[in-house]
């Protein structure tokens, strides 16, 4: 006769979604889900790119594999390493007021070190292999340079859990070897709406009197073409604070920090080969040496990261992610594609407004809540955790709006989650090439 433990355990694992086609007890869906941004990529890699590109983007994909293979060998050796101190409990495997105890299930965080590492020697390689042939070794030293100073100071956030005034420095600090080495033009290329908007109206004028007080102007011959000036040194840090904390904030769910960025590399990646058949600047050649090995560790992080995740990322991969795709959008001169890319990020950005600016409560942790009555996660409350107010609200996220739509199991949420940033991605890219002759 089974015991009633027996059917508790059967019934737990129903619940918390250990038995969904999602979960990697069962890898086959997950994987198959996950290689189809890779597949996409790696076929506008072969359809779109130039013939005399393709031996750097081999060399790439080549640098890539080698970095996947290492991740995955020592993500696990790492995890070992990592002391029981600095584990994290994996909140949604259960009910939020309880306290956490030694039967609750905690795993290693800030695994994001690794793939980090490896990301940064894969670079060093490819500095030195494409040396000043076809990107800048400088424009790359100094991306690798920013990459590495992210990972330190996300560590160290993870490690000494900085209070927020600090959290504040650290963007601007992690952007300086780019502000120091960017020698690129001042000038960006709006999307063609915006640009009309700038030489048909008076709103031209308005933000040519603006721009001249940071030494920049609408470029008179350039049809709406727009010269930052100084402000593009101030663009470039604003675009490295929103990239790094959109991820952060857009977390909590196994796989979901991985996935987004993983999700939104391929993208580029993919936009990078199309653009390169008609436009041959730097600003694609870098996308192609910078994007496979990024997306090579990203990929292998994921695996021991999705449902059930066997490490945390920590912050250091938050980062140091954030940190890679904002790079690539400098350097590239396509930071409205990026925003577009990024628009779940933008929108959990823009509805968590009021909490991250304290205008209404914030608890330390916004992510969903494990609802023991139906086994499934359900959009969170300030008070979930702990008593915080008196009179109780919903934390205002994308990923409690999609709960508050459908509550469901954790891989399933990451699931959903995952293929709406894909559609976004699939919609922008759309936007951009495929829409009346593209925006641009
Ligand atoms: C951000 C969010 C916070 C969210 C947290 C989760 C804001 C302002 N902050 O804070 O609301 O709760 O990320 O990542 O929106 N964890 C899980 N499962 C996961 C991933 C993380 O349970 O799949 C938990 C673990 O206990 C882990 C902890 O979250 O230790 C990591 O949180 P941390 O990255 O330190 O939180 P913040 O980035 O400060
Ligand atoms: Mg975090």
């Amino acid at each position: 006769m089974r015991s009633v433990d027996d059917d508790d355990a059967k019934k737990w694992r129903r619940d918390v979604g250990l038995d969904s086609p999602f979960s990697n007890t069962r890898p086959a869906i997950p994987r198959i889900l996950a290689l189809l941004p890779l597949g996409a990529a790696l076929t506008a890699l072969s359809i779109c790119l130039p013939s005399d590109l393709r031996p750097l983007a081999i060399r790439s994909c080549g640098i890539g594999l080698g970095a996947y293979l290492t991740t995955v060998h020592l993500v696990p050796v790492i995890s070992k390493k990592i002391p029981k101190s600095k584990f994290g409990c994996d909140l949604l495997k259960r009910p939020p007021r309880l306290q956490i105890d030694s039967k609750d299930k905690t795993i290693p965080e800030s695994l994001g070190l690794v793939s980090g590492v490896v990301f940064v020697l894969a670079l060093v390689i490819s500095d030195a292999v494409e040396a000043d042939d076809i990107v800048d070794a400088h424009t790359l030293a100094a991306a690798t340079l920013a990459i590495a100073l992210a990972i330190l100071l996300g560590f160290a956030d993870d490690i000494l859990d900085l209070e927020w005034r600090y959290k504040y420095a650290l963007p601007p600090l992690m952007a300086l070897p780019l502000l120091a080495a960017y020698n690129g033009g001042t000038i960006i290329r709006p999307p063609t709406m915006i640009r009309r908007l700038l030489t048909d109206t008076f709103v031209g004028d308005v933000s040519n009197t603006i721009l001249g007080l940071f030494g920049g102007s609408i470029v008179p011959e350039g049809l709406g073409l727009v010269d930052l000036g100084f402000a593009y040194q101030i663009y470039m840090v604003l675009l490295v604070v929103f990239c790094t904390n959109a991820v952060n904030i857009y977390a909590g769910v196994n796989g979901l920090e991985c996935g987004q960025v993983y999700v939104i590399a391929c993208s580029i990646l993919a936009m990078a080969a199309v653009e390169l058949q008609n436009d041959r600047s730097e600003n694609y050649t870098l996308s192609i040496v910078f994007l496979p090995p990024f997306i090579a560790t990203t990929l292998a992080l994921l695996r021991s990261n999705w449902y059930p995740a066997q490490v945390f990322v920590g912050d250091t991969f938050t980062n140091y992610a954030g940190m890679a795709l904002a790079v690539v959008a400098i350097l590239g001169h396509f930071p409205v594609m990026l925003l577009l890319l990024m628009a779940p990020q933008l929108v959990n950005f823009l509805v968590s407004i009021p909490q991250l600016f304290k205008l209404r409560p914030c608890p330390r942790h916004r992510l969903p809540t494990y609802d023991e009555r139906t086994g499934l996660l359900r959009c969170s409350y300030v008070n979930d955790r702990m008593k915080i107010v008196e009179k109780d609200s919903m934390n205002l996220t994308l990923i409690n709006l999609v709960l508050r739509i459908k509550p469901m199991t954790e891989p399933a949420l990451a699931a959903t989650l995952l293929v709406l940033q894909a559609l976004v991605c699939a919609a922008a890219l759309f936007l951009r090439f495929g829409w009346a002759g593209g925006i641009y």
